[in-house]
C-alpha cells in the first residue's frame, strides 16, 4: 500500500509539561479515531504540532517527545511561542476561524496583522518542508483544516508525484464574507493545490466553488474544477463519529458509574444538556439567555429542570475566549441567583470539561440535548448524543450547524433568535413520546449508516482515483499545426457556437450581441469560397437573423432549425413544441419564483431555466427539486434536460448540435473541420466530428474536445490567425 501521511495542527497525542515533567495523552477527538486505522500501518505517518511551545523545552525534552511520538507513528513539528502566538492564536484563530464561521473579526493593528500573515506563510512552508522530508514518493498526503490553507499548493510543487487531499472541518462562508480576508485569493489558490478538496456539506462545497469562480480560477462543474494542467475535485464529505464506541458505551462500568452519579445528582429533574468546547461559535451566551427566558416564562418548570452545561476550556490565551469564559460564568451565576432555590440550581455548569465516560453517561440520562452553535462545520456532539442513548431523547439543533443537513428530525432552530430557542425548549419538554421516538429513530438510522470510518474511507477512495488529464491547451505549437492544415485544405467546415465562444458570456442573454470586429472576422472567414461557416447555437431564429443576417449557414436552437448560407427560410427539423411547453412552463416558473434572480426563457423548441445571478445555495436546492418533479414529464414527452452553464435547458431528446454537423458531413466531403464550443450542449459537436478534426473547448470544465483555450478573446485571436 502506498504511504498515507496525515497533517493537522494537533497531533492525535498531546504533550503537556507540569512541574518539569512531560506527559503524553491520546486525543479523544473524532478525527483521531477515524484515522487511527491508518496509523496502525508503520509506513504511515501523522505530522503536527505537539501542542506545547518550543521555548519551554530543552534538547533532551524535544528528543523525548520525538521518540515517544515515533512509537505512535507521529512526527512533531515544533513551534516557538512566537509562532504559536502569530500562526495559531493570531492568523488561524483570530482571523480565519471567525471569518469561516461568518462571525465578526476584531481587526488587529496593521503591523500585527502583517506579522500574523507572515508567520502563517512561514509555518505552512515549514510544514511543507517537514512533510517533504518524510513523505514517500507517490504516496498520499491528507492535509486538515484552516491552519494549512497554503500547504496543498506548496506540496504539489515539492511532491509532484503524490496525491494531495485537503479537508476543511469548518464551514466555508458565502463569498461576500470570504472576500473580506485580505489574502483570500492566495489562501484559495493554496487549497487548490490539492487533488481532492473535501468540505463538510453541500452548501460549503457550493460556497467554496462560488469563491473559486469569483476569483477567476475557473468554473466548477459537477464538483470538478479544471485548471490548465490538472483537475481538482471539490466535494462534500460530511464527517461523523465513531458510532460503535458511543453506541456501546453504556456497557462500560465507568459509564454505568457515571450514570448512577448523574441520576443521584439530578434526581427528579428533566435534564437538558450541552457539551462543547468553550468556543465563540458555540452559542453559549445565547443558549443561557434563552434558558433564562424559558424559566421566566414558565414558572411551573422551575425546580423541575436542570441545564447541565459543560464548557471545556479552549484557546484560553485568546482575549475573545477569556471574555467569553467570564461572561458565561457570570450568566450562570445570575440565573442561579435569580431562579435558584435552596435545593435546586437551574444551571449546573462545568467549566473543566469531562472525560469520555462521563459525557457518555450524561448523554445516556439526558432528556434533551441543547446544541445550538451560531455556526458550525458539522457539530459532532449532536451525533454523539444520539448514538449514546439506549432509548430516545430530543435533539435541539441549529439549522446553521453542518449536522442539520443530515439530522432533519431534530428540532431545528435559529440560534440567533431567542424566540426560536425558547420555543424549542418548551416543545422539547412537552412532546409526545411517539413523536420523540419517531424522530430519534430517524436520526439514529442516519448516524449509524455513516460513521467516521465511512468518512475517512470515502475521502481516501476519492483521493486514490486520479482524475483524467485535462485537454491540451491550444498553445503556439498547436496553432502552427492547425494553420498549416487550414492552408493546405480545399474544403473547410467551421462549426462555431456563438455565446462564450465568439461572444463573451454576459449576465442577460439579450446583451450578447456580437461586436463589429468579431462579426467582421466571421464575415471574412465566410466570404472565402473554400470555407463553409456554420453558426451552431442554442439561440432562437429571430436573434440569429438580427445579429448575423444570411451570410452564414445556421443550426439554431440546438439544431432544431437549419438554414443554409444565402437562404432566408428556416427549416424546421422537429415537430410542434406547443403541447409539452404548455405542460412544463408553469413548473419552471414556479421554481424560478422561489429562487432569487432565476428566470425562464422560452424558445420555439426549448425552455430554459436560468440561474446565473442566483445565490448558489438556493439555486442548487431548487434545481435539484425541479429536476425531480420534471423527471416523469420528460419521459412522457420524449424530452431531455441539459445542464449548461448556470442554465437547465429542456428540449426534445434527439435535438442536439451534433445533428447539424452529422448532416453537413453527409452532404460534403470536407478536408478540414474545426468545431468550437463552451458548454455541455457543445459536447455533441465534439463527438460528431471525426478524430482528425480540430475541436476546441473555450473555458473550463470537463470536455471531449481535443484542445482548450481559456476564453472567447483567445479563441477569436486564434481565428484571426487562420484568416491571416
Ligand atoms: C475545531 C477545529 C480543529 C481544532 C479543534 C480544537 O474542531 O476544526 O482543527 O483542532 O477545533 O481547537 P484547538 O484550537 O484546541 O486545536
Amino acid at each position: 500500500m502506498p504511504q498515507v501521511l496525515i497533517v493537522s495542527n494537533r497531533l492525535p497525542v498531546s504533550v503537556t509539561k507540569e512541574s518539569g515533567k512531560l506527559s503524553f495523552s491520546a486525543s479523544l477527538g473524532g478525527v483521531a479515531t477515524g484515522l487511527a486505522s491508518y496509523l496502525e500501518d508503520g509506513n504511515n505517518l501523522w505530522l503536527g504540532w505537539p501542542g506545547i511551545a518550543n521555548d519551554i523545552l530543552d534538547d533532551a525534552e524535544r528528543a523525548e517527545i520525538t521518540a515517544e511520538l515515533a512509537k505512535r507513528n507521529c512526527i512533531p513539528v515544533f513551534l516557538s511561542q512566537q509562532e504559536v502566538d502569530d500562526f495559531y492564536s493570531g492568523f488561524s484563530n483570530s482571523i480565519l476561524w471567525p471569518t469561516l464561521h461568518s462571525m465578526k473579526v476584531k481587526a488587529p493593528a496593521e503591523a500585527v496583522r502583517k506579522q500574523w500573515w507572515r508567520t502563517y506563510q512561514q509555518v505552512n512552508k515549514r510544514f511543507a518542508e517537514e512533510i517533504t522530508n518524510n513523505a514517500a514518493n507517490a504516496g498520499t498526503v491528507w492535509v486538515h483544516d484552516y491552519h494549512f490553507m497554503l500547504l496543498p499548493e506548496l506540496l504539489k510543487d515539492y511532491l509532484p508525484n503524490n496525491q494531495i487531499g485537503y479537508f476543511l472541518h469548518t464551514p466555508f462562508p458565502p463569498h461576500k464574507t470570504f472576500k473580506k480576508l485580505l489574502h483570500g485569493k492566495q489562501l484559495l489558490k493554496g487549497i487548490l493545490g490539492a487533488d481532492v478538496i473535501g468540505l463538510q456539506t453541500k452548501l460549503d462545497a457550493a460556497q467554496f466553488s462560488e469563491a473559486v469562480e469569483h476569483y477567476g480560477f475557473g468554473t466548477v462543474e459537477d464538483g470538478i474544477l479544471q485548471l490548465s494542467h490538472r483537475m481538482v475535485q471539490i466535494t462534500d464529505f460530511p464527517i461523523s463519529i465513531d458510532y460503535e464506541k458511543f453506541a456501546s458505551a453504556h456497557e462500560l462500568p465507568a459509564v454505568q458509574q457515571a450514570v448512577r452519579e448523574f441520576r443521584k445528582k439530578y434526581k427528579g429533574l428533566k435534564i437538558i444538556t450541552g457539551v462543547d468546547r468553550l468556543d465563540i461559535t458555540k452559542g453559549f451566551v445565547e443558549r443561557l439567555e434563552a434558558y433564562r427566558e424559558f424559566l421566566r416564562r414558565n414558572p411551573r418548570q422551575r425546580g423541575k429542570v436542570v441545564f447541565a452545561l459543560v464548557g471545556a476550556p479552549s484557546r484560553g490565551d485568546l482575549a475573545a475566549y477569556k471574555q467569553l469564559s467570564q461572561k458565561v460564568s457570570k450568566l450562570v451565576e445570575e440565573i442561579n441567583q435569580t431562579y435558584g432555590k435552596r435545593n435546586w440550581a437551574p444551571v449546573d455548569y462545568n467549566d473543566k470539561g469531562l472525560p469520555f465516560e462521563s459525557v457518555a453517561g450524561l448523554f445516556q440520562i439526558a432528556d434533551v440535548a441543547f446544541v445550538t452553535p451560531l455556526r458550525d462545520g458539522m457539530n459532532l456532539v449532536a451525533k454523539e448524543f444520539i448514538a449514546s442513548k439506549k432509548r430516545s431523547g430530543v435533539l435541539i439543533l441549529s439549522s446553521t450547524a453542518g449536522a442539520a443537513a443530515e439530522l432533519s428530525d431534530a428540532l431545528l432552530v435559529d440560534a440567533n433568535k431567542q424566540e426560536s430557542l425558547v420555543a424549542a425548549l418548551e416543545k422539547s419538554l412537552s412532546m409526545r413520546k411517539t413523536d420523540i421516538v419517531r424522530r430519534f429513530k430517524g436520526m439514529r438510522k442516519q448516524i449509524s449508516g455513516h460513521t467516521i470510518h465511512d468518512w475517512s474511507k470515502e475521502f481516501m477512495k476519492a483521493l486514490n482515483q486520479p482524475l483524467p488529464m485535462p485537454t491540451r491547451l491550444l498553445g503556439v505549437n498547436a496553432h502552427k499545426k492547425i494553420v498549416t492544415a487550414y492552408q493546405t485544405a480545399e474544403r473547410r467546415a467551421l462549426f462555431l457556437d456563438y455565446d462564450g465562444v465568439i461572444g463573451e458570456l454576459v449576465a442577460r442573454p439579450e446583451m450578447a450581441k456580437p461586436t463589429k470586429a468579431r462579426l467582421g472576422l466571421l464575415r471574412r472567414l465566410s466570404a472565402d469560397p473554400k470555407n463553409d461557416v456554420f453558426i451552431v447555437s442554442g439561440r432562437d431564429l429571430q436573434t440569429l437573423d438580427e445579429w448575423f443576417g444570411n451570410d452564414f449557414s445556421f443550426g439554431a436552437e440546438h439544431g432544431a432549425f437549419r438554414r443554409a448560407k444565402g437562404k432566408t427560410k428556416w427549416e424546421h427539423r422537429l415537430g410542434d413544441a406547443t403541447t409539452w411547453k404548455r405542460a412544463l412552463k408553469p413548473l419552471l416558473a414556479q421554481y424560478a419564483s422561489q429562487t432569487p434572480s432565476a428566470h425562464v426563457e422560452e424558445k420555439s423548441t426549448a425552455l430554459v431555466w436560468h440561474y446565473r445571478e442566483s445565490p448558489p445555495y438556493s439555486a442548487q436546492k431548487n434545481l435539484v427539486l425541479l429536476k425531480k418533479v420534471l423527471k416523469p414529464l420528460l419521459k412522457d414527452f420524449g424530452l431531455k434536460a441539459y445542464d449548461g452553464k448556470k442554465i437547465l435547458e429542456i428540449k426534445p431528446k434527439d435535438m442536439n448540435k451534433g445533428t447539424v454537423i452529422k448532416d453537413a458531413l453527409k452532404a460534403k466531403d470536407y478536408d478540414f473541420i474545426l468545431t468550437a464550443g463552451d458548454d455541455y450542449t457543445d459536447e455533441a459537436m465534439f463527438n460528431a466530428v471525426p478524430d482528425w478534426a480540430i475541436s476546441v473547448k473555450v473555458g473550463s470544465g470537463i470536455t471531449d474536445a481535443r484542445y482548450r483555450t481559456p476564453n472567447p478573446s483567445t479563441f477569436v485571436a486564434f481565428l484571426e490567425k487562420l484568416r491571416d
